[in-house]
């Protein structure tokens, strides 16, 4: 049996210029800052620009999380996309990227919605613990302002923009668990495009598809079910709550966070990721946008166990324990 392991080397991200507060949001949902406030945590978010595409703003933070870990991006073997905004259904948006970052090797896009980036983690790992790849790079990006309407009052306030990208690489000791994921297709009306592209052409449909979700009935699968999946990948990983120091969740919503927290009975001294605050929900950008801006401030520090969960469309969903690069 192989001993070789994997680790994350280098975490990076990207974030929109353009910082929109709710005030700017509320006249077209009928909504109020107050109320996006107490419903889902979020103050502010970031809508990319035209300049800013789901290529562009990949190449930075995969550039940052490159120069963190000191490897360059011709020792990259694979690059793993997690997006549902790369608006060209081929050529993936990985091989684009990949191009730009002079990468060798294999690069294609996943799909699973807000779980992607901990899909990608789980697949990094084990294409290194099974000697297909050395270095490769998960990138978990959205330009989501492109594909939610802006007078749609369940989510015109709670999408956004970013990227968010981890360098996984080979590694003596284990730094990244066995992951716990899964879907429920039956559940797939949730959260959704609205209409499929064939269908918006020919009934000559002028407005983009955009992303509708029913709040409540996720908002309820994502506090309780996902807790128990949380606590899942902690016995996988072979540790209990109070040897955790970081969780890390998906930026749905404050509030799942705090229900997840009580559910696990999370002790107080784990650091928990509070990026939505200013940046709202950036789906597959959310859990490594989170956890750059937490090592950056040092509330995530080298050697540190931080538990990754992202759950969304799908319903997909993953979990792991990863250690801090
Ligand atoms: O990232 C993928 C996974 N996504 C998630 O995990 C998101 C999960 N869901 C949520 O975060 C929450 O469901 C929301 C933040 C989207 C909504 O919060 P909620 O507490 O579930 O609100 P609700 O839909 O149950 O609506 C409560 C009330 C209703 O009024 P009444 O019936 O109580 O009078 C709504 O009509 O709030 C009203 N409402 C709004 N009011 C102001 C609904 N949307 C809005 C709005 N502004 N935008």
């Amino acid at each position: 049996m192989s001993t070789r392991q994997a680790r994350i080397l280098g975490v990076g991200d990207y974030r929109p210029r353009r910082v929109v507060p709710n005030s700017e949001i509320v006249e077209a949902i009928d909504s109020s800052d107050e109320w996006i406030q107490q419903r889902s945590g979020i103050r502010t978010r970031g809508f990319a620009g035209d300049d800013e595409t789901v290529v562009s703003m990949s190449v930075a933070a995969a550039q940052d999380a490159l120069k963190v870990a000191g490897v360059d991006g011709t020792e990259v073997d694979c690059v793993i996309v997690a997006t549902v905004s790369h608006l060209l259904q081929t050529p993936a948006a990985a091989t684009l990227i990949a191009a730009e970052l002079g990468t060798k090797g294999a690069a294609f896009d996943i799909s699973a919605a807000c779980a992607g980036f901990c899909h990608g983690v789980a697949l990094a790992s084990d294409l290194i613990r099974g000697g297909s790849a050395n270095h490769v790079l998960v990138i978990g990006v959205e330009k989501l302002s492109d594909i939610t309407s802006p007078t749609d009052r369940g989510t015109a306030f709670i999408f956004a923009d970013g990227a968010g990208a981890a360098l996984v690489g080979p590694s003596d000791v284990s730094g990244i668990s066995p992951v716990v994921w899964g879907s429920d297709g039956e559940q797939s009306d949730l959260i959704r495009q609205d209409v499929d592209w064939a269908t918006a052409v020919s009934s000559g449909e002028t407005a983009m598809p955009h992303l509708v979700m029913e709040g409540s009935a996720v908002f309820r699968w994502a506090s309780f079910a996902m807790a128990k999946t949380a606590q899942e990948a902690l016995d996988r990983a072979g540790i209990t709550a109070d040897e955790l120091d970081v969780f890390v969740p998906h930026q749905a919503n404050n509030r799942i966070t705090d229900t997840m927290i009580r559910a696990m009975k999370l002790p107080e001294r784990v650091r928990v990721a509070r990026d939505i605050v200013d940046q709202g929900n950036t789906s597959a950008a959310s859990v490594p946008l989170a956890l750059a801006r937490m090592i950056r401030e040092g509330e995530a520090r080298s050697g540190d166990k931080a538990l990754l969960i992202a759950f969304g469309a799908g319903l997909a969903y993953a979990a792991q324990v990863v250690t801090v690069p």
